[in-house]
């Protein structure tokens, strides 16, 4: 059993199966955000429902999606280009309905955040702002495991500054046989590198082991050597409370089909810290981002806006933005802390279960300071883990899949029980017994 455990809460004593079933009905029974599932339309299985653990790749469609894309074909339909300014919720600042939302969601004001684009396209923005390098303070600091689209981005980007990227990136990684980086020794490689380091990015939690980072430690060490900090927050956001603003974080940006529920390839967001609201920083700039009050003068000269709208390129996708509109409206009603305190007793009863009938077997790479995913390595090998990831798809347990062998499931507070956390468990241990050598 997990004894000191800062991030997740155990559930008294499980005794048996049977006890451990009734136990999670009695969580459910007492969970004060329980009535949010019927708010999501949850996926069909062989049996009834699957259980859905997949928040962290593509959350569940909220109920109230359906009715806002009409609400929107509606408005095309019948007002057609005088939507613009005459719809119940006007396109021109349709983007601003979503603010407050994202706001909270990020802990930061609400002009320092933007729904806009999507993740590697903000991070492009960002970099092109943010990625100043400058005689020796060239390099950017990045995890060697780094999610490979912010790689890509990492080393366009200093290739496009003439540089050899495999030079100017600083890779960190875990120590030898562990999964999770120490803080220590993030904080400590920025030290060490402080007069070269130009940006360090990273994630808010990490998307192979759903390790959490000291977002909070990390950015205080770049701005005590002036370094820009961004956060790719894609597995981050609407999963654990956020602080951007008070943490000092340069820019954020994130995606909004994960833990934010507004469907594949939804408009994404991006964060700016209010300290730039006004700069006068180099951008790659489009007519979305000018001023409001003269973006329909046309004028040739750029102004841009105050605060993160100023890095607004296009006129958003209305389509992509409106589902955005009912997930944050479930957040707001639910709160962001509330979720995150029932988060940490679901994904703490998932750890313990795991903990108490398949420790021989699996072993948990996800450390204690997490949001809602727990990582999974089978012992003996991929095949055999390839196999049990089979069998709980076929048992009606969606998780995921990362190579080289990894299993994620990730209970998420808005529609997940503590009852789908014992039935995954439950199917998982049928499953190791199958393949047992
Ligand atoms: C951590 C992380 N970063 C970046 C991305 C890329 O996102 P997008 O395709 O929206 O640019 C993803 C997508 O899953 C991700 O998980």
């Amino acid at each position: 059993m997990p004894t000191d455990n800062p991030t997740s809460e155990r559930i008294g004593h499980l005794e048996g199966v049977a006890a451990t079933l009734r136990a999670a009905r009695e969580l459910d029974g007492t969970d004060r955000l329980a009535h949010l599932r019927r708010q999501f339309h949850l996926p069909a299985g062989r049996q009834g429902r699957r259980i859905y653990l997949c928040g962290h790749s593509l959350g569940l469609q909220p109920r109230g999606v359906a009715a806002i894309i009409a609400e929107v074909l509606d408005d095309w339909r019948s007002l057609a280009v005088s939507a613009h300014f005459d719809a119940n919720r006007p396109w021109f600042s349709y983007h601003e309905e979503v603010a407050e939302g994202l706001a909270e969601l990020a802990g930061a004001g609400r002009s320092e955040v933007v729904a806009m684009n999507s993740l590697t396209v903000n991070l492009h923005l960002m970099m092109a702002s943010f990625y100043r390098p400058e005689g020796k303070r060239r390099r950017i600091l990045i995890e060697a495991g780094a999610f490979p689209s912010d790689r890509y981005a990492v080393d366009s980007h200093i290739a496009w500054h003439g540089f050899e990227a495999d030079a100017v990136r600083l890779d960190i990684s875990p120590r030898n046989g562990e999964w999770a980086l120490r803080s220590d020794d993030i904080i400590d490689t920025i030290e060490r590198h402080a007069d070269e380091l130009a940006l360090v990015l990273l994630p808010g939690v990490q998307y192979l082991s759903g390790q959490a980072l000291d977002m909070a430690g990390i950015a205080e060490a770049c701005r005590r050597h002036d370094i820009r900090f961004g956060l790719d927050l894609a597995h981050a956001i609407g999963n654990l409370p956020l602080q951007l603003h008070d943490w000092d974080v340069d820019f954020a940006v994130w995606c909004s089909y994960k833990y934010l529920n507004a469907g594949p390839g939804a408009v994404a967001g991006c964060f700016v810290h209010e300290r730039w609201a006004r700069a006068d920083l180099s951008r790659l700039a489009g007519w979305w981002g000018q001023d409001k009050r003269r973006r329909f003068a046309m004028e040739p000269e750029f102004h841009a806006m105050p605060g993160a709208e100023g890095w607004q390129l296009s006129n958003p996708s209305i389509l992509g933005l409106a589902p955005l509109i009912v997930s944050l409206a479930l957040f707001r009603q639910a709160g962001i802390r509330q979720l995150h305190a029932k988060s940490r007793k679901l994904t703490g009863f998932l750890e313990q279960l795991i903990t108490a009938w398949l420790i021989e077997e699996i072993e948990i790479i996800t450390p204690q300071a997490r949001g809602c995913q727990l990582s999974l390595r089978l012992r003996g090998g991929r095949q055999r883990a390839r196999r049990v990831f089979e069998a709980l798809a076929e048992g009606d347990i969606m998780a995921d899949w990362r190579e080289p062998d990894i299993i994620r499931l990730a209970p998420v507070p808005l529609y997940n029980r503590f009852q789908d956390i014992y039935r995954a468990v439950d199917v998982l241990r049928r499953a190791v017994d199958t393949t047992r050598r």
